[in-house]
């Protein structure tokens, strides 16, 4: 454990389309934090081709780590340790950033440590803050991937309470932009689109579901038929000419309406969870926790800085500061493995 130092963590993340490196001291002042996002490549095709994906981190990768090393005015000899993304993302992605950390953390006789990328996130809200959030917490995970209520007594402690049975609530957003035509990723898209819609003109119902679980796979089946129905087409109408024959005022509405249900239907989960798990703090993470209906709705929450709230390496470093602290060992890096696809733990 580190007390008496100030301890520098350069994270690296590259889970799916972003490849970002950043420096950290002491797991919440930023040092620098670079992002380079593959969102003009995938604009083009409407979301993420994985193999794409991977050959763009490796061709940003080392630029990425090298300038965060300047921006920070560090060489090698200032950093402590090498944190970088092993789990859940797209597999050739996570080994672009996992092999790249590994070598370096060889090369550079360097301890490497291994993050979960929901961790990570969660962690963003540590960052550059003036007041932390305060034990026990409960955090909502909001991103394309994933949907899940967490509960946590300290830190490093998760418990999940609850998480969607199908869709993730960022999946959601980019896969109705995609129907309403709205450029991905989608959930700004819809965001933007939604200002100057009628968030009531259209109603779609919250899915039943049990406990704090969610399910997002029925809000945009509803929101692709009332789409249909308001453009008079059967619901053999292929989904990807709709956009063709809506008004920019349709796609306002339908855009603003979906987004104020989805937004209803974390809060109210969320609202659910407190009783039964009372908490000091609520702590949004994730993609989705940029929203700024979201933001509006669950304003006493804590929310990461829009820069922390996507993909980025700040908080890597920031989560792996916290699990060292905890007493978290070094990784082998002749043994650190990638899990496409693991929970949190
Ligand atoms: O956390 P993230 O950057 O990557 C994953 O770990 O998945 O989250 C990406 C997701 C995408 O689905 C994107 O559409 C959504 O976050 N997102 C938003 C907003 N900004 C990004 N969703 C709603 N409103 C936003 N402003
Ligand atoms: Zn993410």
């Amino acid at each position: 454990m580190w007390y008496n130092f100030r301890v520098k963590i350069l994270g690296i993340e590259t889970s799916c389309d972003e490849t970002a490196a950043a420096i950290v001291e002491d797991g919440v002042r930023i040092l620098s934090n670079v992002v380079v996002s593959q969102i003009d490549i995938f604009k083009e095709y409407g979301g993420v081709i994985p193999e794409v994906a991977a050959r763009s981190h490796l061709e940003a990768i080392m630029p990425v780590i090298n300038k965060a090393l300047s921006d920070a005015a560090c060489n090698w000899d200032d950093i402590d340790a090498v944190a970088v993304t092993h789990a859940p993302g797209l597999l050739g992605s996570l080994l672009i950033g996992t092999l790249t950390a590994r070598t370096l953390a060889i090369l550079h006789e360097k301890p490497l440590y291994a993050v979960h990328h929901l961790k990570s996130h969660i962690y963003a809200n540590w960052l550059e803050r003036e007041k932390f959030p305060e034990f026990p917490i409960l955090a909502l995970v909001v991103s394309g991937g994933h949907t899940q209520i967490l509960s946590m007594q300290k830190h490093n402690d998760f418990k999940i309470i609850g998480t969607t049975f199908d869709d993730a609530v960022g999946e959601c957003f980019d896969k109705i932009a995609k129907i309403l035509g709205l450029p991905y990723p989608g959930g700004p898209s819809i965001a933007k689109a939604a200002l100057s819609g009628d968030p009531n003109k259209y109603h779609f119902p919250h899915p039943k579901v049990d406990g704090y679980n969610f399910s997002f796979s029925g809000l945009k089946t509803a929101v692709l038929r009332a789409v249909q129905k308001e453009l008079g087409l059967p619901i053999s109408h292929p989904s990807h000419d709709l956009k063709n024959h809506l008004s920019e005022q349709q796609v306002a509405d339908f855009a603003a309406s979906f987004q104020k249900t989805a937004v209803s239907i974390l809060k109210d989960t969320l609202k659910k969870a407190e009783i039964e798990y009372p908490a000091k703090s609520i702590v949004l993470a994730g993609g989705v926790s940029a929203n700024s209906e979201l933001r509006n709705a669950l304003e006493d929450a804590y929310f990461p800085e829009i820069r922390f709230s996507g993909d980025n390496g700040a908080m890597v470093a920031a989560a792996c500061y916290f699990e060292i602290q905890d007493g978290k060992q070094p990784t082998n890096p002749y043994e650190l493995n990638i899990y496409p696809r693991i929970t949190i733990s």
